[in-house]
Order: structure tokens, then sequence, then C-alpha cells
């Protein structure tokens, strides 16, 4: 089990790459089962990647890394089956079922089960998929997909814009019969990222002004080359690290436009940001003023994954920040560890109120979630002496060589 030592307030001053964005890549790995092979260019290297890596190579599709880029080979195999163990790798592999369904016309997989942030239904995946003519049966735990006469084109109308039913909407109509249209689609820019793959590929796909998603089906999809998107939260949260040390850092390969609606927040805590096309720079030489309310909306609202790290902030802010999580059930678990180095939380339900402190002390606290593991850092960075943070793990699936980055800026955090 690895572990972070961080010996905290020290200064953060430089300038720090944002990689490519974990979840643009993982439904992009999912749709290149569906292409005659691609090459993947700003792909981060992350566990979560190797997993559906090991799920493509499972089903026939060899993946392999050349400086960098990842590359995905055609699809030769018939086997429609997940097995288990690669299912519970990464809990987003159930954006491979829309691709699986596209390709074989049936699949085989285990439902991906509950997580850290609450229960994770797939209900409006499934209620989706079933308008487009796929029948499901569960059998012990197992969910067995199949097409019934043909994968059709429908009218979709999503009770709530679910990030990952949209991407296996899109990825089951791109080769289905006919038009699909989906209305009240999530917008994220990982959607957008999605379209942008498949459309290389020769989907045809376009997003209404409304954000309405229609998809033309078409026979067949050709390989690519592609270029992910950067990672929004892993950019949100360099600022925050930035922010929390009275830093001044230029963050760099990033999409300012995708975090809009968070630069609010980060001059209301006091930071000053200077936005370029694709970078920005966030410098903090006082102190951390408290924001007073913090609602996290589906794009392009306050993102639920920034929370966390805005939290640990908020915990050494003078004066009172009142959260409200409205996507997951659960996403204060890292909130019990804060409190753990002396920060000021109380949670019920989907609110948490934080209390600014002065400073906050070391202890020996671990991740609960991605994250919520990213947000310890942060206030680990945040505070005098030495802390420790276990069950690193859950930061490794979305932050690529966080420790050496953070190092390079002047931070000292050693990987144990
Ligand atoms: C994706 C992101 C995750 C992010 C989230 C919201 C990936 C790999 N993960 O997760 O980091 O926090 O979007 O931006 O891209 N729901 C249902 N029924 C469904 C589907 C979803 O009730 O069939 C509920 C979920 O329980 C959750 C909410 O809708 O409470 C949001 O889920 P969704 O938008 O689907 O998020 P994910 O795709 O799981």
């Amino acid at each position: 089990m690895e572990r972070y030592i961080v010996n905290g307030l020290r200064r953060l001053s430089g300038e720090m790459r944002v990689h490519g964005a974990k979840n643009a890549a993982l439904p992009i790995l999912a749709a290149s089962l569906l292409c005659d092979g691609c090459e993947l260019h700003n792909c981060p290297h992350l566990s979560d990647v190797d997993a559906a890596c090991n799920i493509l190579n499972h089903l026939g599709c060899g993946t392999c890394w050349q400086n960098n880029v990842l590359l995905v080979g055609k699809g030769e195999s018939r086997d429609c089956t997940i097995p288990t163990s690669l299912m519970r790798e990464m809990r987003s592999s159930i954006v491979f079922l829309g691709a699986m369904i596209a390709k074989y016309h049936e699949a085989k997989l285990t439902f991906p089960g509950g997580c850290e942030l609450g229960p994770r239904p797939i209900d409006l995946h499934l209620s989706s998929l079933r308008k487009m003519g796929v029948e499901f049966e569960e059998e012990e735990g197992t969910l067995n997909c199949r097409v019934r006469d043909e994968l059709r084109g429908a009218q979709i109308d999503l009770p709530f814009p679910s990030v990952g039913a949209t991407e296996n909407i899109i990825l089951a109509a791109s080769l289905a019969k006919g038009q699909t249209v989906i209305r009240n689609a999530a917008r994220e820019p990982e959607i957008g990222d999605l379209v942008g793959f498949l459309q290389s590929c020769g989907a045809k796909i376009s997003i209404e002004n409304d954000g309405t998603i229609l998809i033309d089906g078409v026979e067949k999809l050709h390989e690519t080359v592609y270029h992910v998107i950067p990672d929004r939260i892993v950019t949100i949260t360099y600022l925050c690290c930035a922010a929390i040390t009275g830093g001044d850092i230029l963050v760099t390969d990033a999409c300012p436009d995708h975090i809009r609606s968070v630069f609010p927040i980060f001059e209301e805590m006091g930071c000053r940001l200077t936005v370029g096309k694709n970078k920005i720079r966030l410098i903090n030489h006082g102190s951390i003023h408290a924001a007073k309310n913090v609602t996290t909306m589906p794009y392009p609202g306050f993102p639920t994954d920034a929370l966390a790290p805005i939290m640990a902030l908020s915990c050494v802010a003078d004066g009172t920040t009142v959260f409200t999580e409205t996507i997951f059930q659960n996403r204060y678990k890292q909130a019990w560890e804060l409190c753990r180095m002396g920060a000021d939380i109380k949670t019920e339900g989907r609110i948490a109120v934080v209390r600014g402190v002065k400073n906050l002390h070391p202890a020996h606290v671990a991740c609960t979630d991605l994250r919520g593991g990213a947000a310890l850092v942060i206030a680990a960075l945040g505070t005098e002496g030495t802390t420790t943070i276990d069950e690193i793990r859950h930061i490794t699936r979305g932050y690529e060589e966080f420790h050496t980055n953070l190092n390079r800026v002047g931070a000292d955090i050693c990987c144990q």
C-alpha cells in the first residue's frame, strides 16, 4: 500500500502542464472498439486507462503505448463478455456496454455495483438502450444484453443529464439503423470529445444549440488519429494546490473555457486569475477568503468532481462556506479525514458547512476516493509539518505523476 508523506507550507511557483482528461479518454477507448483502430494523443497514463486497455485487449483490440501515444488495434474477436475481474478494475467500465451492443449486438457483463460516491444505478442506460431494441436479462449479478431484431435509432428524453447514459446511447446509436435524438443530454466537455472522436471516424453526429444530440447511424467507422482534451478537474486541482500555499503557478495545456464556473469561486477566495487561450495563471499572495456558497450542477455548472478540492481550500478560509452537492449522494467522505487535520466541517445529507480555521495540523489520514484523495493532498500542502496520506491508489486513478509534478514546482511530497 503506497502512501504520500507531505511536508507542507512550501510555496508553489512555476509551470504545471495538464494531462489529457481521464473522463474523456475512457469513453473514447470504449468507442475505439467500433473503428478500425486508432492512435490516441494526449491520453493520460493512469490506472483507469490501463483497466480500459485490459478490457480492449480481452475483446481482441491490442493496445500499446508508443512514445506517449496509445495505439488501439482493430478488434477481430467475437467474444462479447467482459469478465467480472475486469469490470471490477474500473467502475466506469459500464461505458463499454453501448460500444459492445453497437459492435456485437450482444454483451455480457457484471453490474458495476455501488461506489464510494453512493449508489450508482444504471437504470437510465438500460431504459434508453431498451428503446433502441436491446433486451436485458439479469442472472446472478450478470447482465445479459441482446439486440432483439435490429438496433434502431430512438427518441430519448433523459430525465437527468447523466454523463454515462449519454455516452452509452451515443456509442450504440453511432452504428444503429436510423436517427437517435437525445434530449436533456449531458453537456460535459468529455461528451463533446467523445462526439469529436466518433466524428473523426466517420460517425454522423451533431449537437444542437439547446444541447440535443442527433445521431444518424452509419454502417461502419474507420480508423483515426485523435487528441484528447485537457483534464479540467486536474486543472482545478493544480490551481487549488497553488492557492493554499500562497503560490503563483501557470497551468499550461489547459482549456480555461471548460472551467469557467469555477473562476468566480477562486476570485471570491481572493485568488488572482489571468486566463489565456490554453493557460491559466493563479496568484494568491494573501489568506484565503471563504466563498459563501458552492453548489454543484451538471455542466456548465460547478462540477461535482471539483467539490472536494475546493472544500480543502475552504477549511483554511476566513469564514464559512456552505456546499450543496446535487449530483451524488455521498460526496463528503473526505470531510472526516479533513476533520482529523483540524478542519471544522458539519455534513447533513447533501449539505456541508465548512467553518474555516486558522491552521490545520498534520495527521495520519487516508484517501476515501479519487477527488477526496486530491483534497487531502491540497490540505496537507497548506499545513505546517508532516502529513501522511494512505490509500493513494485512489489518486493514481486520475492524476498522472501527481507528486512528481507538484515537487517540480516546489512541493515536498514523497511516495513510500
Ligand atoms: C461521470 C464522471 C464522474 C462525474 C459525473 C458527473 C466518468 C468516468 N465519470 O460519472 O467523474 O462526477 O459524471 O459529472 O466520466 N444516475 C442514475 N441512473 C443512471 C445514471 C446515473 O440515477 O442510470 C445518477 C447517478 O447515481 C448520480 C447522477 O445520476 O447520482 C450522475 O451520474 P452520471 O452523470 O451518470 O455520472 P457518471 O457517468 O457515473
